[in-house]
Parts: structure tokens; C-alpha cells; sequence
């Protein structure tokens, strides 16, 4: 513990980027659910967006399923992006940010086929859960029901899934600026001045009571 530490202590002090660290449990006590979450660190001295998911237990694993996505977001931060399949080229992308009153959350779903500004995706919806969602003087949060965020057609016309019961390369991105027209979900957005990567442990994130949590939270 104690060589931990100071090991710790010198990487910080050397300006190491810290090593991708395991997924770790958070039972939320809004909505009930369990997440598995990681944090994407956007500044060395700890600032990040933490990012949350929760997984219905019984699902196959080749067939599409919903999930549930919570995000906590520093009020300094001007958009992040989430890719579910660890890169920004093709794979469902999510960008949040906050609309111009400060108080709505705009959730926006993207594709990008290369590294160039990711266009509206149809192929993933999300609804926002008023549980869940809420914002204090230094941190926001939202939280969402995803569809279409686990399976997606790859170039060829292939189907990729995500697996329920296992560790799934995500990737998140961070800008300080909001995009141009913050109101709008379809808005341009500036590129990112900060990206990483993880492995995040969906067999941590599985949810026996799912569908019917879910079912209260978005009626
Ligand atoms: C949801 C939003 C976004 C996510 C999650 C995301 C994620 C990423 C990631 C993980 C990379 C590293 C390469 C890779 O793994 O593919 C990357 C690279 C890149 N992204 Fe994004 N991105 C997003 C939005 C944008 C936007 C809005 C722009 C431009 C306006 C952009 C432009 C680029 C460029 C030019 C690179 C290559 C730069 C480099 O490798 O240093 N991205 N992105
Ligand atoms: C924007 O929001 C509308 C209404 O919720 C939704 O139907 C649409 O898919 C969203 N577009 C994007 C790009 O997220
Ligand atoms: C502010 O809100 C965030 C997100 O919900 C939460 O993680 C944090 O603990 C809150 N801070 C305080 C001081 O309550």
C-alpha cells in the first residue's frame, strides 16, 4: 500500500497520464439502478467526466439490447462525447452538453465514418430520464435510456455487438468549448482537445430488475 502510493505519488509528480483504471461499481440511489463506471480524465490534476452503464442480466449475447447511460459532467467542461466501440470511426458516438439556459441537457447521437466532425446517427435514440438528471453549482448530470447504442452495422453490412457479460473498449472525448449552436442536438461541434480510452466491465453493470426499472423511470 504504502510503495503503492508513493509510486503513485512520483508518476503524478513525472506528469505520467495515469494508467486506464478498472470499472468500479456505483448502485445509484436516483433510479435504483447499477451502474459500472470509469472516469475520463480530461486534466492531470484529476478533473474528469465520469461515465456510467447499466445492463439488462439476461441478454444474448449477439442481439441487440437496451441500456442505461449516466454521465457527470463538470460544469466547466463545453461538450463530451462518448464512443461506445472505443474509437470515434464507426461506431454509435454520444455528445452532451448544455443547452444556453444552463439547464437543459441536450443529448446528441452521431456517426463519423474518419476523423472529421461525426454527422446525426439514426441508428441509436435516447431518453432522458427526469430521475436521474439534475445539476448542482459544480457538476451536471444526465440520464438515459439507450437504443441502438449495442449493435450497429459495420461498413460491409456486418452486425457488431456489445457484449452484456464482459469488458468493452469504449472512448471519450472533451472539449472546454460548447458547440456553435448549443440549443440544437443536429449543432456543429469543435473538435476535442482531450481523448482516451477503456476497457468498461459491463458484467459489473448487470441489472435483474432492468426492464421494469426502466419501465417506471420513463412513464
Ligand atoms: C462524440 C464525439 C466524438 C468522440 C467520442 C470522438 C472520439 C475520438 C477519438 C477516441 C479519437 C482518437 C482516434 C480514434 O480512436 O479513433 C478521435 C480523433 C479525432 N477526432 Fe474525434 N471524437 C468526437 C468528435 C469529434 C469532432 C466534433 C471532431 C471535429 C470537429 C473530431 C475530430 C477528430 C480528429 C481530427 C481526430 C484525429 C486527431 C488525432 O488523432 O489526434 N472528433 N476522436
Ligand atoms: C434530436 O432530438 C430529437 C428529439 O428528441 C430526436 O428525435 C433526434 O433523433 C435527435 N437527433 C440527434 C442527432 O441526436
Ligand atoms: C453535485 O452533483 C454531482 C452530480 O450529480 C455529484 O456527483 C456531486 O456529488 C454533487 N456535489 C455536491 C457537493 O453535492
Amino acid at each position: 500500500m504504502f510503495w503503492t502510493l508513493w509510486i503513485g505519488l512520483i508518476a503524478a509528480l513525472l506528469g505520467n497520464a495515469p494508467a486506464a483504471m478498472a470499472s468500479t461499481i456505483y448502485r445509484d440511489p436516483d433510479t435504483g439502478l447499477t451502474f459500472s463506471q470509469n472516469v475520463g480524465l480530461y486534466k492531470s490534476d484529476g478533473r474528469g467526466v465520469t461515465f456510467r452503464i447499466a445492463v439488462p442480466d439476461a441478454v444474448d449475447s449477439y442481439a441487440p439490447y437496451d441500456v442505461v447511460i449516466q454521465i457527470v459532467v463538470p460544469t466547466e467542461v463545453g461538450w463530451a462525447g462518448f464512443a461506445w466501440n472505443g474509437g470515434m470511426a464507426k461506431n454509435p458516438l454520444l455528445a452532451v452538453w448544455r443547452a444556453s439556459n444552463n439547464q437543459d441537457v441536450i443529448l446528441s447521437s452521431r456517426w463519423s465514418n474518419s476523423h472529421v466532425s461525426p454527422t446525426p446517427y439514426a441508428g441509436s435514440q435516447y431518453t432522458v430520464f427526469k430521475t436521474g438528471t439534475k445539476s448542482n453549482s459544480t457538476h451536471w448530470q444526465v440520464t438515459a435510456k439507450c437504443t441502438g447504442c449495442t449493435s450497429w452495422q459495420n461498413t460491409e453490412g456486418g452486425n457488431r455487438y456489445l457484449q452484456p457479460k464482459a469488458q468493452n473498449r469504449v472512448a471519450f472525448a472533451y472539449s472546454p468549448l460548447r458547440p456553435s449552436n448549443p440549443n440544437s442536438n443536429t449543432s456543429n461541434f469543435p473538435v476535442h482537445d482531450v481523448h482516451a480510452y477503456w476497457n468498461h466491465e459491463f458484467a459489473l453493470a448487470s441489472n435483474a430488475n432492468f426492464a421494469a426499472v426502466v419501465q417506471k423511470l420513463q412513464s
